[in-house]
């Protein structure tokens, strides 16, 4: 027999996750499609977050287009797709010590170990790519895309310097898909907006958004123009060579192939050495040259990460330990009143833009009358 109580609480999960279902495609829209975010990073993951956490107590609220059963993104007209041979997964998130302990003692039951080494790098706020080399020449770059396929940016991509257009060294695979992270650095973003103002052309609200919008360019003389870097971080498709046998030396190798690594990088033994890293980062992001949102931690052997594999849209073997949501201070301008599609009225504050976690925030959600009453908020404050 149904319990009385459940039942109207399912209904409210229920009606929550249509919600959060509802609110996260449209902010993927603006992320992927559009390249122009309307939340913060750390508030969208709180979003998604809140949704897994349903999803979790109900898993018959679980559909089939929930955003948690597949990876977002979509091919934008105008590129072509290209198939993935080896799919671009996502990377789930933790965002404190708990949950990095977490992580660390799933790793370790599943591979009967006590201390386990782990390759410990930046997590890059950028746009995920995949180079084709083949016989140690660069044949096709392409997107992430939803990650099973994404968008063939080739000729875009060749414009990036530090993407070498062939491999060095003799010891090139016959066919490798070195994936990393198109970023532009803070500096170089400070330049382009200035640029972009003195030309009367859109500002970009954050690094991430410049990178990705100079890649997703129909032009590539634009995208020529953009100051982007690249840092690998990964491996796809590989033929005609052994796999190394720990990311550690994957990147070792790329380094000798001529394929830009980031510096900041660490092999690490234990949950200690994983919070040690997180924190000497975390003290020096402000003076990184590159916006970045958090570090990951990867086991380091290879052998282990397929040991562990991957569930739905992740590895298991992997974990993105991202930075605290930012706080900022802004001024009340005015408050205007949004009418949802099914006629709900929210109002809405219009602040004075300001920079939070890369991205500029100019408006807020009040929520309701009663918030704006108790928490007496005023035109100024
Ligand atoms: S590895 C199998 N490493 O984060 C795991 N991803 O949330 C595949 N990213 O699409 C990803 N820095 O754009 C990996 N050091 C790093 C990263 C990184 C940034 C991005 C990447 C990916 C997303 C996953």
């Amino acid at each position: 027999m149904a319990s009385p109580v459940s039942e109207p609480e399912i209904h409210l999960a229920a009606r929550r996750a249509a919600q959060l279902r509802a609110e996260i495609a449209r902010h993927d829209t603006a992320y992927y499609v559009f390249d122009a975010p309307e939340v913060p990073d750390a508030e969208y993951d709180k979003l998604y977050s809140e949704l897994v956490d349903i999803e979790a107590r109900y898993p018959a609220l679980v559909t089939p287009d929930s955003p948690t059963q597949r990876v977002s993104g979509a091919v934008a007209a105008g590129f072509q797709p290209v198939v993935h041979t080896v799919p671009m997964l996502s990377l789930n998130n933790g965002f404190t010590d708990q949950e990095v302990h977490a992580f660390d003692q799933r790793c370790a039951q599943a591979l009967h170990k006590t201390v386990l080494e782990y390759a410990c790098e930046l997590k890059f706020d950028g746009l995920a790519v995949s180079l084709r080399y083949v016989d140690g020449v660069l044949m096709q770059a392409a997107t992430r895309g939803d990650g099973a396929r994404g968008e063939d940016a080739t000729a875009n991509i060749r414009t990036i310097r530090s993407i070498p257009l062939r491999l060095q060294s003799k010891s090139a695979p016959r066919l490798i898909d070195v994936r990393g992270e198109v970023v532009i650095l803070k500096r170089d973003f400070e330049r382009l907006n200035q640029r972009q103002r003195a030309a009367g052309q859109r500002e970009f609200a954050n690094p991430r958004n410049a990178a990705a919008g100079s890649v997703r360019q129909l032009g590539s003389n634009i995208t020529a123009q953009r100051p982007l870097s690249f840092f690998a971080y990964g491996v796809g498709a590989l033929e005609g060579a052994d796999m190394p046998l720990t990311h550690h030396a994957l990147l070792d190798w790329y380094l000798e192939l001529g394929v830009p690594v980031c510096t900041q990088r660490a092999v690490v033994h234990g949950v200690a050495g994983l919070l040690d890293f997180f924190q000497s980062i975390k003290i020096q992001r402000d003076a990184l040259p590159y916006e970045i949102d958090g570090v990951v931690y990867k086991l380091n052997w290879l052998e282990d990460q397929a040991q562990l594999g991957f569930v739905a849209r992740a590895p298991r073997f992997a974990l993105a330990h991202k930075f605290p949501a930012q706080e900022a201070l802004s001024r009340l301008i005015a408050i205007e009143v949004n009418v949802g599609r099914t006629g709900a009225v929210t109002p809405v504050a219009r602040l004075e833009p300001v920079l939070v976690g890369g991205a500029t925030v100019t408006h807020a959600t009040l929520h309701n009358e009663d918030e704006i009453r108790r928490k007496d908020i005023r035109i100024g404050d």
